[in-house]
């Protein structure tokens, strides 16, 4: 007899048989999902694995009847709502809020006594940062999971988090968590098992017994922390070898050849999604496949193991979306979002890194030109995903500007990153920003920005000079900035604190765990009482949270913002004003930004589809000001334009 191979659809409903939930109620609905999905969950095994084929997509069908057995009800039926509304993240309404548990709101119970704070702003989608159980201190922030299946003891339990996820839920609040793909900590039990000797746990890992292969790969690979934790690779007397640790020494980077990896992470998968998480962070996504004579970033087989968990994922838990975390150039960065055979199947989020670099670099330079030239290069994206738009994370900056775009607008791409540092560190002549320096790289000469946004943007240095006038112009400056940011299209990310424009935190000097990691100034704890100020516009927290709020009621007010449209980011007749038109059946916008804080004009030609029409600025309800063919900005304006 001559096997018939089995497709993914086939292999499930084997599955289900075996598990004995053949006729369970709602097995119709994931047959039909499986002859959905099942083409791409094979794709990508068979893109990525070394292994046996056959025997990776029948683990994977038992795991995917699991997990979707295990499903609570109420998660059932926010899937079929999901199904009907699968652009909820695109949709102009979508605006993202971004804390720590601890720094935010104390535990998980503490977050969920805070919903309406998050509720007044507009939110729709909350990232907690990293909750899952890390190695104790140093934990790179919670990037070091120790177990991802229990919630760090000092923030409540999984228990707890099931029950933030459903409150949040009955608030429309979609809820993201951090799942780390590249590396666990030393301290998990994957890591603990290889370490004694387990040689199953072993080749979950890459070790190596000397430096040769080590040093070969070492060759292509850049450094990402080359101050705190330099080199790839760390030597382990238990293990008695080299293990791969791209980020700190105590971040051990997993095998995703090893079949057993992906099956681990599969279930993982599902396991959070059934806590009640609908978006899945996926962490250093860029990392998890290695090549010899490469940087080891954006393999091809990255997008084939994400296209798998995916799969998975929309077969047996379809209201989970991905969010990729790739801080990578232009022409890597769409590939998460999907290309060719990948589009659609893959990440349906990624962060938008280069226009949070160019917003940053525009004002600086008071020049939007090396922005629309390094945007103007992104391919569209596929019209069911989105960009995650941002000014500040909880990461530092790093000035990923193009050589030859920099040289396109004559420019020298070094000497350019250097002036970005330097202004952002505050070192520059003439700077508006108080920031400081993170891993400054002597081989290299690269280095990255560590401050939060209000402090970049002029507020502290005002503050500290106590001059309103000052003060006035750095709060323009942020509001521009924040409206090219909820202007883009995408889920605008509001980092905790920077709704309130709170400045750097030096606090972090005296905990011994974050001394050494000045990311830690823009990771501020929640002041309450400061936040109570929000409503009185005669303060600085009000004046600031009053206008990113505004942006996100004007956003919503807007179809033209939902992200299966593309902005198309234009320059002027004057290199200090941006254009971003958008079009879309519903109407056109076109926006238009003054990046300096000098008074400008330009051409009326940067309006675009609206040239000619009578139009109104959707944020202030005025018309704008036109003088013949000249459009009149005052500094740091920023308009969204539409017909009346
Ligand atoms: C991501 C996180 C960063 C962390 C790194 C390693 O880039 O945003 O904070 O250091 O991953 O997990």
């Amino acid at each position: 007899m001559t096997a018939v191979a089995l497709d993914v659809a086939e292999r499930i409903a084997l599955a289900a048989r075996r598990q004995g939930v053949e006729r369970a109620e709602g097995i119709d609905d994931l047959l039909a999902r499986a002859r959905r999905w099942g083409a791409d969950l094979e794709a990508g095994v068979r893109a990525a694995s070394t292994d046996d084929v056959d025997t990776l997509l029948d683990r994977l069908a038992d795991i995917v009847v699991e997990g979707w057995v295990a499903r609570p009800d109420p998660l059932r039926a926010r899937d079929r709502d999901r199904l009907l509304t699968p652009d909820w993240f695109q949709r102009p309404d979508a605006l993202g809020y971004v804390a720590y548990a601890d720094r935010f709101a104390g535990t998980l119970e503490g977050v969920t006594s805070h919903v309406e704070y998050l509720r007044e702003l507009g939110t729709t989608y909350l990232h907690l940062m990293p909750l899952l159980r890390p190695r104790p201190a140093p934990n790179d922030g919670g990037y070091a999971v120790a177990d991802y299946r229990e919630v760090r003891a000092d923030l409540g339990t999984m228990g707890d988090l099931e029950k933030l996820a459903s409150v949040l839920h009955d608030n429309g609040i979609a809820l993201t968590v951090d799942l780390v793909l590249n590396h666990v900590a030393k301290e998990h039990a994957w890591a603990e098992a290889a370490c004694s000797g387990d040689a199953r746990h072993r080749d979950y890992f890459y070790v190596f017994p000397d430096r040769t292969v080590p040093d070969e790969y070492e060759r292509t690979l850049p450094e990402v922390f080359p101050d705190f934790a330099p080199g790839n690779f760390t030597w382990d007397d238990r293990l008695a070898g080299w293990v791969w640790t791209t980020f700190n020494d105590y971040q051990w980077d997993l095998n995703w050849s090893n079949p057993d990896v992906v099956c681990e992470f599969a279930d993982l998968t599902l396991y959070l999604a059934n806590r009640g998480v609908d978006c899945l962070r996926l962490d250093a996504i860029a990392f998890i496949w290695k090549r010899m004579g490469t940087s080891c970033q954006n393999e091809p087989e990255v997008h084939a193991l994400t296209r798998t968990l995916r799969a998975v994922a929309r077969i047996a838990a379809p209201s989970l979306v991905f969010k990729a975390e790739a801080i990578v150039g232009p022409e890597d960065v769409v590939h998460y979002l999907g290309v060719g055979e990948y589009a659609g199947n893959v990440s349906d989020l990624a962060y938008h890194n280069s226009l949070m670099v160019q917003i940053w670099s525009a004002l600086a330079t008071r020049d939007v030109r090396l922005l629309v030239r390094a945007l103007d290069r992104f391919p569209p994206k596929p019209t069911t995903t989105a960009w995650a738009t941002y000014l500040r994370c909880h990461d530092d900056i790093g000035w990923a500007v193009d050589d030859a775009d920099a040289a396109a607008v004559g420019w020298d791409g070094p000497a350019h990153r250097r002036f970005l540092s330097d202004w952002y560190a505050g070192r520059a002549p003439g700077t508006f920003a108080v920031g400081a320096e993170f891993q400054v790289n002597e081989a290299t000469g690269d280095s990255r920005i560590s401050g939060s946004a209000a402090s970049l943007a002029g507020v502290e240095q005002a503050l500290l000079a106590d001059n309103g006038a000052l003060l006035d112009t750095a709060v323009r400056r942020l509001f521009c900035a924040y409206a090219m940011v909820y202007g883009f299209g995408g889920i605008p990310l509001l980092y905790m604190g920077d709704e309130l424009a709170l400045r750097n935190d030096s606090s972090f000097l005296d905990e011994p765990d974050h001394v050494d990691d000045n990311r830690w100034m823009h990771r501020p704890r929640m002041p309450w009482d400061l936040a109570a100020r929000r409503s009185s516009p005669a303060t600085l927290e009000g004046r600031v949270y009053g206008l990113v709020k505004h942006l996100g009621d004007v956003r919503r007010s807007l179809p033209s913002l939902h992200a299966a449209v593309e902005s198309s980011v234009r320059e002027t007749s004057n290199r200090a004003v941006l254009a971003v038109v958008r079009s879309h059946a519903a109407g056109d916008l076109v926006q238009v930004y003054n990046a300096s804080p000098d008074w400008q004009r330009c051409d009326t030609f940067a309006l675009g589809p609206l040239l000619g029409r009578p139009v109104v600025d959707r944020l202030s309800g005025e018309a704008p000001e036109i003088e013949g063919n000249q459009l009149v900005l005052p500094p740091y304006a920023a308009l969204w334009l539409t017909g009346r």
